[in-house]
């Protein structure tokens, strides 16, 4: 295949800033892309977690003036190299919109947490995403090559694609240049008043129920999937999902029609940094061999870490998610009595919404020593959670891929799962027959409901405790399993390659 040159552009990239899933998608696919042979830079903004991050940035002599409203900003492009490639990383610095998250200011990257402990949107996100677009756009004559692919990535971007084809496409050197537009959630749309057309420099008629409207609001997300070449979402059962009422928040009419353009590619795992094997943040590494001699130390470095006793002959059973609804905490929660009744250990880590913070404090509280938390935002912690629980509950609601069930197999340590999206494309229910033919790969159920969920999780610790050889089975089968990015990133570039026939 011919090499191309692609331009990816995300609000978070992993090794820089992240929040979630997106940040880990947004590093390993271009790094496998360059594998590929492809040319291809990123850019993002310099969010204050890169100024102060590992990785060093620094400023090129390119200043672009970008137009915002009726205001033109002029702002600097720094430069940064993703980490183990040479793929350059472009940031956008422009200190009144992306200098502000701290942790412990209780600011994240869209996110403030108000006096109340809740969590609001920055008031200004519409006015930061339209000129981090409009950036982008500033940027291109500046960073080298001439895109032959602009791959954008969830509402903060989803203007890219209009600006691609209402002013970059209509300048010869440009007119080639192909969008892909990629819905990682389709919950959130980044949708704002009528008004904020005024910051776009787009032209009022574009604001129509066809094209950028959705009932009265801009619509950030069905501005991407109305313009871009080719849409594309995270797994193939969620890319059938959103077209229905139930996962499609409302887009799913407009996704029924542009079903010609739109398909689902599955997230890989980056193996460089998620590998119990090399991985340098969990005390005991091992592989499919030595699993169950070394998993055993990482269980009970984890145990202490969350002071809970040591003893691993119990069952922990893991979990590290944002804390929004999105996870099926309020799954977790119900069932979590029977859990304890069964003699499981519980470790949390996540952060988010306030009412999850508070139930899962409440169940901490309530049984300090079977029940760990860590309410925040910590890497290092996320990989001993993976590598030393026994299973990894994942009970989502709707999953467009999800990463940490990918994570899970790799550690052997089985994913308990909801069979939706992405959850439902990867994970292969250990039930008695695909025991006993050796597919199984975690434990999956289909019902939203912590009764399911239970009943699943009592199953997979009836072979945990009963019949251990078969549990090592579907850990050995998990752990088999490869879900590089290798494969992914090969059907990105035939998507590539198609919309340049
Ligand atoms: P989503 O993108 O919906 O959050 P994914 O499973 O695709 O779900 O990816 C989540 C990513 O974010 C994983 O890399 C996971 O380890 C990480 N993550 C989520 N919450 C935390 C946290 N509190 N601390 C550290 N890492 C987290
Ligand atoms: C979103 C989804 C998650 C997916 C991630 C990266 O945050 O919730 O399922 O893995 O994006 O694509």
């Amino acid at each position: 295949m011919s090499s191309q040159n692609i331009l990816f552009v995300a609000s978070e990239v992993a090794g820089f800033a992240k929040t979630g899933g997106l940040a880990d998608v947004a590093a390993a696919l271009p790094r496998a892309l360059a594998q590929l042979g492809h040319r291809v830079a990123v850019v993002m903004p310099y969010h204050r977690a890169v100024r102060f991050g590992k990785h060093p940035a620094e400023p090129t002599p390119h200043v672009l003036s970008v137009p915002v409203g009726p205001r033109t900003l002029a702002c600097r492009l720094f430069r940064g190299t993703l980490p183990k490639s040479d793929v350059p990383v472009f940031f956008v610095d422009a200190p009144e919109y992306f200098d502000r998250d701290d942790a412990s200011a209780g600011r994240g990257l869209y996110q403030q947490t108000m006096p109340g402990g809740y969590k609001a949107d920055y008031p200004d996100n519409a006015e930061r995403f339209v000129f981090f677009s409009r950036a982008v756009m500033a940027a291109i004559p500046h960073i080298g090559f001439v895109p032959d692919v602009l791959h954008a990535n969830d509402w903060q971007t989803g203007l890219i694609p209009v600006y691609v084809s209402e002013a970059l496409r209509p300048q010869a050197a440009y007119s080639h240049v192909r969008t892909v537009f990629t819905i990682h959630n389709i919950a959130y749309q980044g949708m704002f008043s009528r008004g904020v057309m005024e910051l776009t420099g787009l032209p009022g008629w574009l604001f129509n129920h066809s094209q950028l409207e959705y009932h009265g609001h801009l619509n950030f997300l069905k501005a991407g999937i109305v313009y871009a070449d080719a849409v594309n979402t995270v797994s193939p059962t969620y890319s059938r999902e959103i077209q229905t009422p139930e996962y499609g928040c409302g887009l799913e009419g407009l996704l029924g029609q542009v079903r010609y353009k739109l398909s689902g590619i599955v997230n890989g795992v980056d193996y460089g940094e998620w590998d119990p094997a090399h991985d340098t943040l969990i005390p005991a590494r091992y592989d499919a061999e030595s699993v169950f001699e070394q998993k055993p130390k990482n269980k009970a470095a984890l145990q202490e870490q969350y002071h809970l006793p040591v003893d691993v002959t119990r069952p922990v059973l893991g979990m590290v998610a944002r804390l929004v609804s999105q996870k099926g905490i309020d799954l977790v929660m119900s069932a979590a009595p029977g859990f304890l009744d069964l003699g499981c250990q519980l470790v949390f880590l996540g952060d988010g919404d306030r009412e999850f913070h508070d139930q899962l404090q409440g169940l901490r509280d309530r049984h300090p020593d079977q029940v760990g938390i860590y309410l925040g935002f910590h890497e290092p912690l996320s990989h001993l959670v993976e590598a030393g629980s026994d299973l990894f509950l994942m009970p989502s609601r709707y999953e467009p891929s999800g990463l940490n069930q990918l994570y899970s197999l790799k550690y052997g340590t089985p994913p308990v799962v909801r069979a939706t999206g992405g959850l439902a494309d990867t994970i292969v229910n250990a039930s008695e027959e695909n025991i006993a033919n050796s597919t199984g790969t975690g434990f999956s159920f289909h019902d939203y409901s912590a009764h399911a969920l239970y009943e699943t999780v009592k199953w997979a610790l009836t072979l945990y405790r009963q019949r251990p050889d078969d549990f090592r089975k579907v850990v050995r089968n998990a752990m088999r399993q490869d879900w590089s990015w290798t494969r992914s990133a090969a059907r990105y570039e035939e998507l590539y390659q198609q919309l340049r026939r």
